[in-house]
């Protein structure tokens, strides 16, 4: 295990109705807040409503329409209402989408450039608005951690970025906010959090067990309670399963001294610069072919490993047979649940494979994963998921 740094501070409050805490948070900050959201979901399951009434007494400047991939106009849109209406603390409500989006409006407010140069270079991130959030989709562990993913669609970029300051203050996980999630989406959130798992996993093999070991009770997790939220949407202890497991598959603790980038989420991120693709679909198309490419005999304790200990195959058998069993079986449980397996099925053809993966490569840095890639590899991967 290599040395590290864990600094994570995020306030989580869990559990049903843990939004009546709202007024007492804020009221650590001012009485300005910035209230970002999406596209209508939170007005249709009445949670819109309950927060206006829990904040009565604070002013509320809205900034709606955060698309999923959030668009750099529009958190440049909501780092000028900061300004313009001195915010003193931002409450995103909603999916990753939202608080990645509202992470970066808190830091434009403090930087007079435009908003795309903190998504382009990270380190002009310094002071950045309280951010409290009421998380609406579990997968993307953006709750509880420093990141942003933000998309510039006339440059066809989407990148990565954050700061130290860039973390939550306070989070809120309601499970019973997830119970209204379109089945594909509940599918999207439980991949993105079983890939942040993997991409931990197989990022560096130097005996760092425990995150191993949290890796796989993330991973467990998710192929345990997925299926049961997707056939009882309602099922409150497969959905606060499936929350908790999303938050620390990407809070830190999973990744820490296992040094190395992530191979599978550049690539995703290349399909979703281009394509307005559900990150946990793209994830799953991926993963199960660049777990084939990348399967050579210098990895195979790790396969054998996911494939023991995550889907329970037999050790008595030759390693190579156990990590295709595991492959396959990664397959089937994308494939319960319902989930795209091929970029032909999400309307994606190989227009754009060429500069895809050249973005992939430079912006993964993909030649420094512990099985690197070039831009050819890239290609042989996206062409296979078609
Ligand atoms: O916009 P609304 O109307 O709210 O609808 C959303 C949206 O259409 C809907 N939704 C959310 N909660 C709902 C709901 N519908 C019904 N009931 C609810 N309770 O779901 C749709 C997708 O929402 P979005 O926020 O886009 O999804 P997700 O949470 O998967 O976030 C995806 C974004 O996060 C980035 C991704 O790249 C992508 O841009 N990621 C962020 C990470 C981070 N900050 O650490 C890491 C991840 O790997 C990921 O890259
Ligand atoms: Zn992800």
């Amino acid at each position: 295990m290599d040395n590290f740094v864990f600094d994570n501070a995020t306030k989580i409050y869990f559990g049903k109705d843990q939004v009546k805490v709202l007024p007492t948070i804020l009221e650590n900050f001012g009485k300005n807040v910035l209230l970002v959201y999406g596209g209508g979901s939170i007005k249709r399951s009445g949670l819109y409503d309950t927060i206006l009434e829990l904040l009565n007494g604070y002013t509320i400047i809205e900034c709606a329409n955060v698309e999923p991939n959030p668009h750099h106009t529009t958190v440049q849109r909501g780092a000028d209402l900061c300004k313009s209406h001195h915010i003193d603390v931002i409450l995103a409500v909603g999916g990753g989408s939202v608080i990645d989006a509202a992470k970066v409006m808190g830091a434009g407010a403090f930087y007079d450039g435009p908003i795309w140069d903190m998504v382009v270079n990270p380190s002009l991130i310094k002071e950045v608005i309280p951010i409290v959030s009421v998380l609406t989709l579990s997968g993307t562990g953006s709750e509880m951690n420093r990141g942003s993913v933000i998309t510039n669609t006339e440059l066809n970029i989407k990148k990565g970025t954050g700061g130290q300051n860039s973390l939550p203050y306070a989070s809120i996980i309601d499970p019973t906010y997830m119970m209204t999630l379109p089945p594909i989406q509940t599918a999207a959130g439980a991949i993105d959090a079983f890939s942040h798992a993997i991409e931990n996993y197989f990022k560096a093999d130097n005996d760092a067990f425990m995150q191993d070991a949290l890796s796989e009770a993330v991973m467990k997790a998710v192929i345990k309670y997925a299926p049961i939220a997707l056939k009882e949407p309602t099922n409150y202890q497969a959905r606060a399963n499936l929350a908790w497991a999303s938050s620390l598959a990407l809070n830190g603790l999973t990744g820490v001294g296992k040094p190395g980038p992530w191979a599978v989420h550049a690539i995703e991120h290349e399909l979703s610069a281009y394509h307005d693709l559900t990150h946990g679909i793209g994830l799953g198309i991926l993963i199960p072919v660049w777990l084939g490419f990348i399967l050579e005999q210098e990895l195979m304790p790790i396969f054998v490993r996911y494939g023991v200990n995550v889907w329970g195959i037999n050790p008595n058998q030759d390693d190579s047979s156990i990590a295709y069993q595991a492959i396959d079986k990664t397959i089937e449980f994308f494939k319960s649940l319902n989930a795209p397996l091929t970029l032909t099925e999400v309307n994606i053809d190989s227009t754009h494979f060429a500069a895809m993966a050249k973005s992939a490569v430079k912006l993964g840095r993909l030649n420094q994963h512990l099985f690197p890639l070039d831009e050819n590899d890239v290609m042989m991967i996206l062409n296979q998921c078609l």
